[in-house]
């Protein structure tokens, strides 16, 4: 695949008032959040959530593509349509989660870095015949006393570069995401630096490894304050300092940077996005790759009839797709 095609998918990622949807949560993680609101996690419940988001009526108008876990892009539809398949005639690119999750870093008490490079050139090539077209790895860095570590850092940059060259050599775009979690005390401060940083190393990373920008996607972690930080910054400032981050470390020859939500509420995930595109023109298309913040409010109200409210569950994604696709250009109007 020529790098030509790698930009062209990448580029339609993070087209104008598009977003992505993400529903990869690995099978524990999807029990979490089943467990959250009463449900069973049977592999058919899984599957027909997954069903519920992907046939949501109209979802391409606000949303370019979907990230998938292994099982749900082996998965139909209860017609027996593959989900790959009722993406595309969506128009919704299909993407899947290759990574193997994050794993204690030996030595580095508190620290993790992510698994999944072992055989992944085989599984790419099997993806991309399943009809994947990007896909995502996720790096967790944890903000507390003395950490993120420097080998934390390196190690997990080091690892989303080696997956990123596979993923181009298999003609699928990378979408790499070093998250810095919100979990803890520290200020905003704290987590600009060490999000600065982590920026640093992975562009390093990409570029010692022969990475692609063009054909590269970002999906970043916002600079906020700590879940748990007394002083919680404004939405302007969250906007201000996430550019202020992005703009010194991130090339601006990358076609787009989608954000995570991370644990923020769906109108602060909304809102934020919007802040940051209003006070564009950005070097890129600032855009959204939310799991939460696009799915909470479908999935409680699911969990409440799930053969009744699948329309009304439907209607709620579609209404998330909206605001964010609205935000991702600066035009959202928030409800009073
Ligand atoms: P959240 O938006 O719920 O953080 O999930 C996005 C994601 O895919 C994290 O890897």
């Amino acid at each position: 695949m020529s790098i030509d095609q790698l930009a062209e998918t990448a580029q339609a990622m993070v087209a104008a008032g598009k977003g992505i949807i993400a529903i990869d949560e690995s099978n524990n993680t999807i029990k979490k959040r089943f467990d959250g609101v009463g449900i069973e996690c049977t592999e058919e419940n899984r599957r027909a959530y997954r069903e519920l988001l992907l046939t949501t009526p109209r979802l391409g108008d606000y949303i370019s593509g979907a990230i998938l876990y292994d099982e749900t892009l082996r998965q139909k539809t209860r017609d027996g349509v593959p989900f790959a398949e009722v993406m595309h005639q969506n128009g919704i690119i299909p993407g899947i989660k290759v990574d193997k999750g994050p794993q204690p870093l030996a030595g580095f008490p508190g620290e993790v870095c992510t698994e999944g490079l072992d055989g992944l050139r085989d599984r790419l090539k099997e993806y991309a015949q399943l009809g994947a077209r990007f896909a995502k790895w996720r790096a967790v860095i944890s903000i507390g006393d003395d950490i993120p570590s420097g080998t934390c850092i390196e190690a997990n940059s080091h690892a989303l570069a080696r997956y990123a060259a596979l993923c181009q050599e298999a003609g699928i775009v990378p979408m790499v995401e070093p998250e810095v979690l919100m979990d803890g005390e520290h200020d905003i401060d704290t987590c600009y630096e060490v999000t600065e940083v982590v920026l640093r190393s992975l562009f390093a990373a990409l570029y010692d490894q022969n990475v692609m920008l063009e054909g590269t996607i970002l999906k970043a972690s916002m600079i906020i304050s700590g879940k748990d930080c007394p002083e919680q910054a404004s939405v302007e400032e969250v906007a201000e300092m996430t550019l202020r981050c992005l703009k010194t470390t991130v090339p601006a020859l990358l076609p787009g940077i989608v954000f995570l939500s991370g644990g923020q509420s769906d109108e602060a995930a909304t809102a934020h996005l919007d802040a940051m595109n209003r006070m564009g023109p950005n070097p890129w298309p600032l855009s959204f790759s939310y799991g939460r913040a696009m799915q909470s409010a479908a999935l409680k109200l699911w969990s409440k009839d799930i053969a009744g409210n699948v329309a009304i569950a439907q209607q709620t994604v579609y209404a998330r797709a909206k605001d964010n696709g609205l935000a991702a250009l600066g035009k959202w109007v928030k409800a009073e």
